[in-house]
């Protein structure tokens, strides 16, 4: 359990892309092993862990064999996990699966801190929108934990990035109302930070006062600052947050070392 004086431990998992099949591959790597290899290190490197956010695209084919494998394998880490929808995942499907977990649930306060999840999915788009419905869903929670006398932070995951990928290729798979978006969580002066994947690899940086990152997929990897789609050789990971009490964000990327993994290096898209 988590105490007072402890930061807050979070983990994120990301573009699982999980097939029924445990042969599956994405570009010629085998996701289930990928994902497998991600556990091994989380289970050497972490303990503690208060919540695990799993952001997106946790399947590659939408079947309840594919997320019951990731419900099944993600047990080894001893926490509560959450998910949201990514563009490859149906999230009716999801929500079936994770019936009462609690997996699909959209707040979570961990300390002082609100943690808000938000599905910017467009079922059959690769791109990603957040719909009228979600977005009063996070004004209201954003909203309400600013009245709450014992939250004093917030942290909002999404799967889609909210600002524009470095690579040309990467220019239309993004949010599509992400204007609306940044100026909705900067519109609430409790929100620190704003996590999401989507474009598998490792982002760090501010607007404003407001941290924003962007975790390896635990698979492929895709190469910043490229035209054309292009993967990176950098290993599969997750990334670590320590969320404190004062409001400050430390994170870190961990990637799978010591492994060599299979992938389709020439591939030219996914
Ligand atoms: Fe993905």
């Amino acid at each position: 359990m988590h105490s007072e004086n402890d930061p807050i431990k979070l983990l994120q998992i990301t573009d699982v892309h999980l097939y029924a099949m445990p042969s599956g591959t994405l570009l010629k790597m085998n996701t289930h092993e990928a994902f497998a290899r991600v556990l091994d290190v989380v289970q050497e490197k972490e303990n503690k862990i208060d919540l695990v956010l799993a952001t997106g695209d946790i399947a590659q084919d939408g079947t309840v064999a594919a997320y019951e494998k990731f419900m099944n394998d993600i047990k080894v880490i001893d926490a509560p996990v959450r998910w949201i929808p990514g563009n490859h995942d149906i999230r009716d499907v999801m929500r079936d699966v994770a019936g009462n977990s609690g997996l699909c649930n959209k707040a979570e306060k961990v300390g002082n801190w609100q943690v808000v999840l938000l599905d910017s999915s467009r079922p059959n788009h690769v791109d990603g929108f957040i719909n009228e419905e979600e977005m009063e869903f996070l004004d209201a929670t954003l909203a309400e934990a600013e009245m709450d006398e014992e939250i004093d932070h917030c942290l909002v995951t999404l799967h889609h990035n909210p600002v524009p990928g470095s690579s040309s290729w990467m220019k239309d798979i993004g949010l599509r109302n992400d204007k609306e978006f940044l100026d909705m969580v900067k519109s609430h002066e409790i929100v620190r930070g704003v996590i999401y994947g989507h474009i598998h690899q490792d982002l760090d940086f501010k607007i404003g006062n407001i941290r924003y990152f962007c975790t390896p997929s635990t698979c492929i990897q895709f190469k910043p600052e490229v035209i054309d789609f292009a993967l990176d050789e950098l290993n599969p990971g997750y990334r670590r947050f320590e969320l404190h009490r004062d409001g400050s964000i430390e994170s870190e990327v961990i990637r799978v070392s010591g492994t060599q993994f299979k992938v389709d290096l020439t591939s030219e898209g996914y």
